[in-house]
C-alpha cells in the first residue's frame, strides 16, 4: 500500500469510529419480520406505474424522512417476462429532478434512464421496452447526475426480476417471500434527531459515503422464517460505497447459482461471498437441519470502512427454519454458458480511472475538514483524464460487435466497482487475476482496485448522443464527482 493511501485509511477509520449512531441502534432480541417487496407484474394493458415519493420510516426509535418507489422506502420487485413488452409510467412526486435507471437491463439508451432521462418534479416519463436478455435479478435506482448517491441513500431502489422458460424449467425454490427471498442490504447513517445523514463532501468524494448501521430490506436485523430445505436468497448490495462479504454465522456454505446477469452453468459452493456495491448474486442455503442462524457480513479490506462495528461479523438477518418441508432443489447444472469468442482483432479500449491529486490529498486531511477549504471536488474523479461531461460522449461502440475493454485502477488503491450500461459482459481478467468461478458468468460490474480488469462487452441496442449509455464507478460518490463517461452505440 502506498504511504498516502495508508494515511487516508487511517483518517477515514478515525471518522467512522467517532460516529455516534451505533450505540443507539441495538439489535432487537425478538427480530422484526423481514419485509418482502411487493411483486409487481404488468396489468392487462402491459403497464406498470411507479410513483417516486417521499414518506416516513421508523429506524430504531426515530422517524426519518425517506424516499421510495410506490411507498415510503425502497420499492416493489418488478416481474418481467423475456419477450413480453412492458410500459412503465414513472411519476416524479418529489420536489426535485430524478431519473430512473434500469441497472443490468439490456434496453436502448432512450429507455435506460441514465442522467439524461430527467423527470422534473410533478412530471411523468413513460418508457416501453421488451426484455430480450436471459432471466436475471436486476434493479432500478436514480441516476441524477451529482445526486445519485443522495437519492439512493434516501431510499430509492427496487428490484427487477426477468424470467424466462429456462428458469421456469428448473426446480429452484420459487415462492416469492417464502423460499425465494430478496435481500437488499444497505448501510445508513443517522443524525442525532434520526434523519438520514448524507453528505457529498471532500471526504465522501474521496472514499465514499459509509453508514454505521446495516438495513436489510429497510429494517435493522430482521428475521425470516422459511420452510426447511433449500432457501434461495437474492442478494443485492445496495450500499453507496460499502463492499459486503456474506457468510453464515455457523459456517454453512452458500451455493451461488446466479450473478448479475443470470444463471451460472452450475452452482459454486463458497463459505464467504464478497459482493460489491451494485452487484447481485443468487445463492441457495441448505436449512434442512432446522437450526436457526444468521446471515452475516464479514470484515473486508476497504479504505474508510474497516472500523467498528464492521470489524467483526455483522448480522444481516436471522434465518429461522420452519417445520414444514421446502419444495425447491439445488440442480447440478443450471445453464449453458457460451464459450468466449476469439479476442483476435476486437476493438480494444482502455479506461483509466483516476482521482485528482488534490482530492487525494484533501481526502486524507478530511477527518478534520469535510469542507475541503473551498476545493471543488465535484469534478475531481476522472476517466481518461476527464470528469463526466453530459453532452460529450467519449466514444461510439458498434452495435452487435464484441469489444474488449481494459479498465485500469493503477494509480490509487481505491475500490472501484466498475459498471457498464446496456450490456451483460464477461470478465476476462479481474484486477490482474483470472475471475473466480462465480464471477465468470454474466456480469455488469467488475472489481477494479489498483490493477487492470478486462471485460468483453457487446451492445445489442442503440444509444444515441442525447441518451448515451454510461460506464462508471458504482461507488456512488465517485460516480457523482465525475468517474463516469457516456458512450453511444
Ligand atoms: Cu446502477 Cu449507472 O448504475
Ligand atoms: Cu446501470
Ligand atoms: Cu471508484
Amino acid at each position: 500500500m502506498h504511504r498516502r493511501d495508508f494515511i487516508k485509511l487511517t483518517a477515514a477509520v478515525g471518522v467512522a469510529s467517532a460516529l455516534p449512531g451505533w450505540s443507539r441502534l441495538a439489535f432487537a432480541a425478538d427480530p422484526p419480520a423481514l419485509p418482502i417487496p411487493e411483486l409487481l407484474t404488468t396489468d392487462a394493458t402491459s403497464r406498470i406505474a411507479i410513483n417516486v415519493q417521499a414518506g416516513k420510516t421508523t429506524f430504531g426509535s426515530h422517524v426519518a424522512t425517506t424516499w421510495g418507489y410506490n411507498g415510503n422506502l425502497l420499492g416493489p420487485a418488478l416481474q418481467l417476462r423475456q419477450g413480453k413488452a412492458v410500459t412503465v409510467d414513472i411519476h416524479n412526486q418529489l420536489s426535485e429532478e430524478t431519473t430512473l435507471h434500469w441497472h443490468g437491463l439490456e434496453v436502448p439508451g432512450d429507455v435506460d434512464g441514465g442522467p439524461q432521462g430527467i423527470i422534473k418534479p410533478g412530471e411523468t416519463r413513460t418508457v416501453t421496452f421488451t426484455p430480450t436478455q436471459r432471466a436475471a435479478t436486476c434493479w432500478f435506482h436514480p441516476h441524477q447526475h451529482g445526486k445519485t448517491g443522495r437519492q439512493v441513500a434516501m431510499g430509492l431502489a427496487g428490484l427487477v426480476l426477468i424470467e424466462d422458460n429456462e428458469l421456469h424449467n428448473l426446480l429452484l425454490p420459487k415462492q416469492w417471500g417464502i423460499d425465494d427471498v430478496p435481500v437488499i442490504v444497505q448501510d445508513k447513517k443517522f443524525t442525532a434527531d434520526g434523519q438520514i445523514d448524507y453528505q457529498l463532501d471532500v471526504m465522501s468524494a474521496a472514499v465514499g459515503w459509509f453508514g454505521d448501521t446495516l438495513l436489510t430490506n429497510g429494517v435493522i436485523y430482521p428475521q425470516h422464517s422459511a420452510p426447511k430445505g433449500w432457501l434461495r436468497l437474492r442478494l443485492l448490495n445496495g450500499c453507496n460505497a460499502r463492499m459486503l462479504n456474506f457468510a453464515t454465522s455457523d459456517n454453512r456454505p452458500l451455493y451461488v447459482i446466479a450473478s448479475d446477469g443470470g444463471l451460472l452453468p452450475e452452482p459454486v459452493k463458497v463459505t464467504a461471498l464478497p459482493v460489491l456495491p451494485g452487484e447481485r448474486f443468487e445463492v441457495l442455503v441448505d436449512i434442512s437441519d432446522s437450526k436457526a442462524f444468521d446471515l452475516v457480513t464479514l470484515p473486508v479490506r476497504q479504505m474508510g470502512m474497516e472500523g467498528a462495528p464492521f470489524d467483526n461479523a455483522y448480522p444481516v438477518m436471522r434465518i429461522q427454519p420452519l417445520a414444514i418441508p421446502a419444495s425447491g432443489t439445488l440442480p447440478d447444472t443450471l445453464t449453458r454458458m457460451p464459450a468466449l469468442p476469439s479476442l483476435d482483432g476486437l476493438t480494444q479500449r482502455t479506461l483509466q480511472l483516476s482521482m485528482d491529486p488534490m482530492l487525494d490529498m484533501m481526502g486524507h486531511r478530511g477527518s478534520m475538514d469535510h469542507g475541503g477549504n473551498g476545493f471543488d471536488f465535484h469534478n475531481a474523479n476522472k476517466i481518461n483524464g476527464v470528469a463526466f461531461e453530459m453532452d460529450k460522449p467519449m466514444f461510439s461502440a458498434a452495435k452487435g460487435q464484441y469489444e474488449r475493454w481494459l479498465i485500469s485502477g493503477k494509480g490509487d488503491m481505491m475500490l472501484h466497482p466498475f459498471h457498464i450500461h446496456g450490456t451483460q459482459f464477461r470478465i476476462l481478467s479481474e484486477n490482474g487475476n483470472a475471475p473466480a468461478a462465480h464471477r465468470s458468468g454474466w456480469k455488469d460490474i467488475v472489481h477494479v482496485e489498483g490493477d487492470v480488469s478486462e471485460v468483453l462487452v457487446k451492445f445489442d441496442h442503440d444509444a444515441p448522443k442525447e441518451f448515451a449509455y454510461m460506464a462508471h464507478c458504482h461507488l456512488l460518490e465517485h460516480e457523482d464527482t465525475g468517474m463516469m463517461l457516456g458512450f453511444t452505440v
